[in-house]
Formats: C-alpha cells, structure tokens, sequence
C-alpha cells in the first residue's frame, strides 16, 4: 500500500468537496436515478455515489483495487445497509461472468484505469445485451489549445493525482470499444484546474458495433 495511495484517500472527499457541492453532486444524482437491477459500479472510491442509487436497484456490486479507498467504500457501504458487496478488483479484469449485469457506472475512473481499452471491453463483456453504461468522466478537450496544455501537463497531474490522466478522448473509447452513446451533456468540473474542466455525463448502450480500428 503506498504512502501516496493513502493521502490521496484520506484526503479524497475533502479536495473534492467544492467540485461535488458546485455541480457534480447533482450530476451524479441525475444520472443515476437511471440506474436499476444488477448495478455493478467500477472504481467507487470513497462511495461518493453511493447516497444516490434508487430503490429499484436490486443488487450493487462496487469494485475498487486500491486498498486505502477500499478501506473507506466498505465503511460507507456498511453504514447504508445497501443489498450491496465490495469487490477488490481492476476494472480490467473484472471477477464476473458474461452478461451479469443490467447496468454499468463509471464516475471519474476511465481517467484513472491502465488500460481504458480493457476495462471498456470487461465493461462490456459483463453488461447484458442491450445494458446500459452510465458516465461521468473528465476528458480531452474539444478546444485544439486546452487539449495542447492538457498534453503538457498530464504527466505532472498523473504523478500528482493517482495515475488520473486529464488528456484522454474517453467518449471516442467508448463509442470503439462498441457503446453506442444515447445520451450525453457536456459541462465543466466547477473548481477544478482547466486541464480537468471538460466534462462528459452520459449513457452508452452495448448495443454499438466494436470497432478494430
Ligand atoms: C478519481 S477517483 C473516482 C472515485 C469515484 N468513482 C468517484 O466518482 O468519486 C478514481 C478511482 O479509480 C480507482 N482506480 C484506479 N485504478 C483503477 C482500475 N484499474 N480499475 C478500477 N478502478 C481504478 C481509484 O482507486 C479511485 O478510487
């Protein structure tokens, strides 16, 4: 366990709290009123989602590889008395068989995650046919200048932030990966430093064709 891991968890929900209160609370809550059935959320960190699943979620499986996070999920798990588990796992490579969920959550982890391609295509293998993702992701810039400094600064903000890198074009893995986007709002991270600022919120279907390209 590094001793980085263990600041950025204890110190997770405070830096973020500005951000959550400005707009990201209610983006969360609006997105996942959508969510129901078998709900498998990947990377849940702190369990800042977790106040938000509706009653017509039957079964909530969280995972998160990183143990000082994990540490804080169970304990916000256990104090909410969801029919839910905690899985310690990568997103890519997810302890589940084919099809085992209705829906998918991804909060500001495919910024994070090694290997975005892989966890898309677990993603995918473990939704049903026609299973919805629900996103919310910090992403490249569509503005050719913010995504040059985005590119300048990635490797001091991934040092800084976890592994977090704040130039990635996650809506097009998404789209690649065989997701067909039915619904997307683009907004910015209300205090975040402009590199993080780009924001998507979204719902992706399985139902895309994956692309080889
Ligand atoms: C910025 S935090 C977001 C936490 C939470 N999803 C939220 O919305 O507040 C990124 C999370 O992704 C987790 N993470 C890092 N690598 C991962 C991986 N390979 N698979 C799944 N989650 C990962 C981190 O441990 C951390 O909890």
């Amino acid at each position: 366990m590094s001793i980085s891991g263990r600041i950025f968890a204890a110190l997770y929900d405070r830096m973020m709290e500005g951000t959550e209160k400005a707009g990201l609370r209610a983006h969360r809550q609006a997105l996942l009123a959508g969510a129901h059935g078998r709900v498998l959320e990947i990377g849940g960190g702190t369990g800042a989602n977790l106040p938000f699943y509706p009653d017509q979620v039957q079964r909530l499986t969280v995972t998160e590889p990183e143990a000082p996070m994990a540490k804080r999920l169970a304990r916000h798990l256990n104090e909410r008395e969801l029919p839910a588990e905690l899985v310690q796992a990568p997103a890519e490579e997810l302890p589940f068989e084919d099809g085992s969920f209705d829906v998918a959550v991804s909060t500001l982890v495919l910024c994070t995650v090694r290997d975005p391609e892989r966890s898309l295509a677990e993603l995918r293998r473990v939704l049903t046919p026609g299973g919805r993702l629900l996103f919310i992701e910090h992403v490249r810039s569509e503005e050719p200048r913010l995504a040059r400094w985005q590119d300048r600064v990635n490797g001091l903000h991934k040092r800084v932030g976890q592994g977090c890198n704040c130039n990635r074009p996650t809506l097009e893995k998404i789209r690649t990966a065989g997701f067909a986007v039915t619904d997307l709002a683009n907004d910015r991270l209300a205090k975040a430093p402009p590199w993080v600022r780009p924001l998507i919120i979204g719902t992706a279907t399985t139902n895309g064709a994956a692309s080889t390209a």
